[in-house]
């Protein structure tokens, strides 16, 4: 049996544009069920547990299909998500989103407050799971309007309430009240900015809005009808969206204050609402 060291090797020498170091090593721990890169290089020397099913997956992976779809899950914030062609990969940007919303909330909350926290749009949970996880008295419900997607962030959240349908509605209908709101909407108007392995293998529920702008329209003009008097909105966007989004933060939101703030890649691509 080969060592995860020669194959590691083997793949590398192999240059093949779907296979990056990154992708290659999430293979090999994959196969010898490692649940972090600490552990695949302690034992690079070691064989490979299951060699059958890293040549498999190598083989879904060349044909273009997402490695994480291929192996059926994916990492947001340290927490091991199932993913399946139904959701979105949950992205790294969407991390720092995240990240963003728990430190305002760690700072604006005290221990014990039970801050009430939606993750609309869901798609995997993975929002919700990772704030569930650091703000252990929030009561967090989610949202999607795609019931199979709906399946797949029930096996991802603990104590974490599911709802379907559009939007903000389900949170209308059972009257809840929020202290915090955030939202990685489908925000892609115009396909061909989209990568060409993500448009072949995502979800377009979960990419594409005309115009770009519509979900959030949607959720400041119900904002009053869903938030408390004091809040936190937080959401990704497209970099082109700032002039849109403050001419409609104008039109439907009172007395708010709000910050644009870059991801890593330098790149406009968050907006925080705060009232
Ligand atoms: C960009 S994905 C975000 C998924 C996840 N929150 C994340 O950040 O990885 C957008 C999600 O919105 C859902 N969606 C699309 N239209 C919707 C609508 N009208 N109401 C609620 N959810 C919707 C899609 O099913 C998809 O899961």
């Amino acid at each position: 049996m080969p060592t995860n060291r020669e194959l590691y090797f083997l793949l590398k020498k192999e240059n093949n544009k779907y296979l990056p170091r990154s992708v290659i090593v999430s293979l090999l721990m994959d196969a010898s069920d490692f649940s972090d890169s600490m552990n695949l290089y302690s034992n690079f020397d070691r064989e490979v547990k299951d060699v059958e099913r890293f040549y498999n997956n190598v083989a879904d992976v060349k044909k273009g299909i997402p490695y994480q779809y291929v192996l059926g899950y994916s990492y947001f914030l340290g927490h091991k998500i199932n993913v399946n062609k139904e959701v979105l990969i949950p992205r790294q940007e969407t991390e720092n989103l995240v990240v963003d919303v728990i430190v305002f909330m760690k700072k604006y909350f005290k221990e014990g407050d039970k801050p009430v926290v939606a993750d609309i749009c869901t798609g995997s949970g993975a929002i919700a799971r990772a704030i569930k996880e650091e703000i252990k008295d929030a009561i967090v419900y989610a949202t999607d309007i795609s019931i199979d997607a709906l399946e797949v962030a029930k096996t991802n959240v603990k104590d974490v309430t599911l709802l379907e349908g559009n939007l903000v509605d389900p949170i209308i209908d059972k009257g809840i009240k929020l202290d915090v709101l955030v939202c990685n909407p489908p925000y892609i108007e115009d396909e061909t900015r989209i990568d060409e392995q993500v448009y072949k293998y995502e979800p377009h529920l979960a990419l594409l809005a005309k115009p770009g702008t519509k979900y959030y329209e949607e959720i400041f003009k119900k904002a009053n009808k869903i938030m408390n008097e004091h809040y936190l909105m937080a959401f990704e966007i497209e970099d082109n969206m700032e002039k849109p989004l403050i001419n409609l933060m104008n039109k439907y939101l009172d007395g708010c204050t709000y910050r644009f703030h870059k991801d890593i890649y330098n790149k406009l691509r968050f907006l925080y609402i705060i009232k």
